[in-house]
């Protein structure tokens, strides 16, 4: 591929990330002045007419129904496995090994073992490598994480956190999230994994959890639904904070709301994606301010309007994802700590499987994490395949 030539794209799934993914790709090219060019080469799926669509639809020049042509065809330079879980792990190895950077959705494995293996390939590929948390591209959650960089909430004390959705009550067929062999677990690493990144990326790692979890629907049709669809659980952090989690698929009618609070020394801020473009502060005078992060200051505000002021939305979240591994590709940044990688990934594997361990086990499980083998990880020689 020449230095000049767009980077290559395929991606496996043509479903609801694959048009978040899709639409990302387009925006990150229409926003920024220079942003490396890339080319929609194929898209995978398992129904021919609907990939015919999402060709005419959104301009991927083929399809295919079988990804292994993805991963062997040289045009492709960045696979994106919006798959569902356990389609992570194999086509995302084998993509790695063939030398393309990947982003693939979370969680990145249904398993901590799976997720190690790609994060460990991943590294002794050296190639770029990304893992799907969006929500740390919502502005007002940049900045929340600028602010506790900065000290301003001071030594962290508590976090709490809530991914609630409500689809989980539609009278629908069973489908690859309710089956324990394809998504690993159900609200636990569907929406948990979600808010175990945050939790990470806030607040520091977590060392120890106790859970509870329940099936409220255990059957769908004639089919037997096989995983959680709701989870609580308490959680200790490294630095002693505690926390809180809470998720849920059939949690009444809001439909969907992921939202976190910490509490510090200095301070408290809070987000719900709700009104996904609002942070609260309020420091040790109590005084609750709300920061609209649409300054031209804000964080990802560069990429969007000359007038400061406008507000973004979720899908939005996946654009900035994008831009950010789009940089990191062409060498000019590192998709962590800002983005999650693979070792974000696999971290947060471990974490949901714990709280597996701990629903089952009723007691507190301890996590402990595996370490890269230094002398099995490459430099990032295949960076900059595009301008
Ligand atoms: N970041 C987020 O906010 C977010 C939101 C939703 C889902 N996700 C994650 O994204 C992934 C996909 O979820 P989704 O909601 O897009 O699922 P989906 O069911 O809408 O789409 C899955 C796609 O994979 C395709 N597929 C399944 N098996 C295949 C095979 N063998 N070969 C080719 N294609 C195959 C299906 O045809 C479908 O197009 C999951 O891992 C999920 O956890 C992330």
């Amino acid at each position: 591929m020449s230095a000049n030539a767009p980077l290559g794209i395929g991606m496996l799934g043509n479903g609801f990330m694959a048009k978040a993914h899709t639409k990302a790709l387009l925006d990150t090219g229409a926003l920024r002045n220079g942003a490396p060019r890339t080319a929609l080469i194929s898209i995978a799926g398992r129904n021919e007419a609907s990939l015919v669509e999402a060709c005419q639809q959104y301009g991927w020049e083929s399809y295919t129904t079988d990804w292994r042509e993805q991963v062997n065809d040289p045009r492709i330079g960045l696979f994106h496995n919006t798959g569902p879980n356990a389609l992570h792990v194999e086509p995302t190895v084998a993509a790695l090994r063939a030398g393309k950077h990947v982003l693939c959705e979370k969680p990145l494995a249904a398993g901590a073992d799976d997720a190690f293996h790609m994060w460990q390939t991943a590294a002794s590929a050296g190639v770029t490598h990304m893992c799907g948390f969006n929500f740390r591209f919502a502005p007002a959650v940049r900045l929340a994480h600028d602010m506790v960089e900065a000290g301003e909430i001071g030594d962290i004390i508590h976090f709490r956190a809530q991914f609630l959705e409500s689809s989980g009550l539609d009278d629908r067929a069973i489908t690859w999230r309710d089956s324990a062999t394809e998504a690993g677990s159900g609200a636990i690493g569907d929406l948990g994994s979600h808010i175990i990144d945050l939790a990470r990326w806030l607040a520091g790692e977590l060392v120890a959890v106790q859970a509870f979890s329940r099936t409220v629907i255990p059957q769908r049709g004639s089919d037997r639904v096989e995983v959680d669809d709701a989870f609580g659980a308490l959680v200790d952090f490294e630095g002693g904070a505690g926390g809180v989690l809470e998720a849920s698929r059939v949690a009444g009618g809001f439909g969907s709301r992921c939202a976190f609070e910490i509490d510090g020394t200095l301070g408290s801020v809070r987000f719900t994606s709700e009104r996904l473009n609002d942070l609260e502060h309020a420091g040790r005078d109590r005084v609750i301010k709300t920061i609209r992060v649409t300054g031209a200051a804000h964080p990802f505000m560069e990429l969007w309007w000359p007038n400061p002021g406008h507000v973004v939305g979720w899908g939005d979240t996946f654009t900035h994802e994008v831009d950010h591994l789009l940089a990191a590709i062409a060498g000019r940044s590192t998709v962590a700590p800002l983005g999650a990688d693979f070792g974000d990934g696999y971290r947060c594997a471990e974490v949901c499987d714990a709280l597996l361990r701990a629903t089952i086990s009723n007691a507190r499980e301890p996590i402990t994490y595996r370490s890269l083998d230094p002398s099995a990880t490459a430099p990032d020689r295949l960076r900059a395949a595009v301008a």
